[in-house]
């Protein structure tokens, strides 16, 4: 459910025709609906309310300061997975109370900013990371609390990049070798055993995994609990999957209600982790077509959006819907749409049905809030595109387009290598 609609044969957002905000903007740019977004969070934290719990979102889905505000002013907490998030999650408002960190590879000085911020709970992935949190927090007297990530080995049947739960994933302590961990943590004087933790995946299109990950878990926290270990969190991760083509994913009520069943009267309170679930269809990429190109083979529609800026489908080989910004009935062509961005990789769409697209007009690829802005890069020293958050008729610029300043910022030339400097000399 979004608020991306056809009105009058134009492509709206709320109540603004896209056409209106690429003039203003220029192209291309991410476009968020503020009541889709609204919408999505408020959904799936109803969801949960027969329960105690926690929705943090996932900062790395969207990592916007608008959109993170948004969700803190709905009573959201915020994971994170680097001092970068955390930075962000405290400059949108966030209470460091509802932040968890996870991530296999935390630095230092990223646990030492954390420790500092008193977060909610680190959810640690290995015990030599436990002894590090140890030092840390010794060395600044605190206690950190801890969840332990455990990999429960289980398939979400999923894309392989986004799958985490697996033996063969880096990701978390093998469950069997976890109740060592938590001893290893019990010992340790700097640190409080709180929780515990997973996530299996990402794009998760069935409940059933995720259900025999909590049961596991059950299991252990059980285990735990024989041994004097108290458990007040259980974290199950994010990863509830949205519709890009004909995926069927549950819907967030359905979802909870199966975790609920699982989980009542358990005695922890649930965290989650949502984040394409909660942005992914409430945002859109804006791209003019440039240029159409035909060869005996293959016909290409070239648009002013690459690879830079949307990475999915040339990652992943992710489906976007690509959609016409102007309604109209037109022939369908087959085409390849493709970015500006010199590799062959670059495409939006490959062999793709699509409405007769001329060259200057302005489509939309689809479902694009999640993971697309925040994976975007500057390749091709291509300035990083705006951002802009509709509200009813009202439009917001959240973040500024780059400007080519912006692209060399913090980089210098060496002294020697300037002309003046006396080139030539040895
Ligand atoms: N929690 C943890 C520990 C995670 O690793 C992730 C995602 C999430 C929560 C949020 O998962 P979500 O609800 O968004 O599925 N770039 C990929 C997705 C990578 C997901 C990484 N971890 C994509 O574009 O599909």
């Amino acid at each position: 459910m979004h608020f991306f609609e056809y009105k009058n044969h134009q492509l709206h957002c709320e109540e603004i025709p896209i056409c209106e905000i690429a003039e203003k903007v220029g192209t291309p740019f991410y476009l968020y609906s503020y009541h889709t977004l609204v919408r999505h969070f408020t959904v799936f934290e109803d969801a949960f309310k027969g329960i105690p719990h926690l929705v943090c979102y996932s900062a790395k889905s969207n990592s916007n300061l608008a959109l993170l505000r948004l969700f803190v002013n709905l009573g959201g907490g915020v994971d994170i997975v680097s001092g970068g998030e955390l930075y962000r999650a405290r400059k949108a408002g966030a209470d460091p109370r509802k932040i968890v960190f996870s991530g296999v590879g935390k630095r230092e000085d990223e646990i030492e900013y954390a420790l500092k911020t008193d977060i909610l709970m680190f959810n640690v992935e290995s015990s030599q990371e436990l002894q590090v949190i140890n030092e840390v927090a010794g060395r600044i007297g605190k206690k950190a609390p801890i969840a332990i990530r455990v990999n429960p080995d289980i398939d979400p049947k999923t894309h392989p990049y986004i799958s985490t739960g697996l033996k063969q994933n880096k990701f978390g302590i093998d469950i069997l070798r976890a109740p060592m961990a938590y001893r290893l943590a019990a010992q340790l004087p700097h640190l409080k055993i709180v929780g515990i933790d997973c996530h299996i995946g990402s794009q998760l299109v069935e409940v059933d995994p995720i259900i025999e990950a909590l049961k596991r878990l059950k299991q252990l926290v059980e285990n735990l609990r024989k041994e004097g270990m108290e458990i007040q969190y259980l974290d199950l991760g994010g990863g509830l999957g949205i519709t890009y083509e004909d995926e069927e994913p549950p819907h967030p009520v359905e979802y909870a209600s199966t975790i609920l069943d699982e989980i009542k009267g358990f005695g922890c309170t649930l965290i989650l982790e949502p984040g394409r679930v909660i942005v992914g269809n409430a945002g859109v990429l804006i791209s003019k077509v440039l240029y159409i190109k035909e060869n005996e083979e293959k016909r290409f529609v070239i648009v002013d959006a690459g690879m830079n800026d949307l990475v999915r489908p040339s990652y992943y080989g992710s489906y976007h819907q690509i959609i016409p910004v102007k309604e109209e009935v037109r022939e369908e062509i087959v085409a390849d749409v493709v970015g500006p961005i010199c590799e062959s990789s670059d495409f939006l769409a490959k062999g793709r049905k699509l409405p007769h697209l001329r060259s200057g007009e302005l489509i939309a690829v689809m479902s694009a809030g999640a993971y697309g802005f925040s994976m975007s890069t500057n390749y091709n020293s291509r300035p990083r595109i705006a951002e802009v958050l509709v509200r009813n008729d009202q439009m917001f610029i959240i973040h500024q387009r780059e400007s080519y300043e912006d692209l060399i910022r913090g980089e210098e030339i060496p002294e020697f290598l300037m002309p003046e400097s006396g080139r030539g000399k040895a």
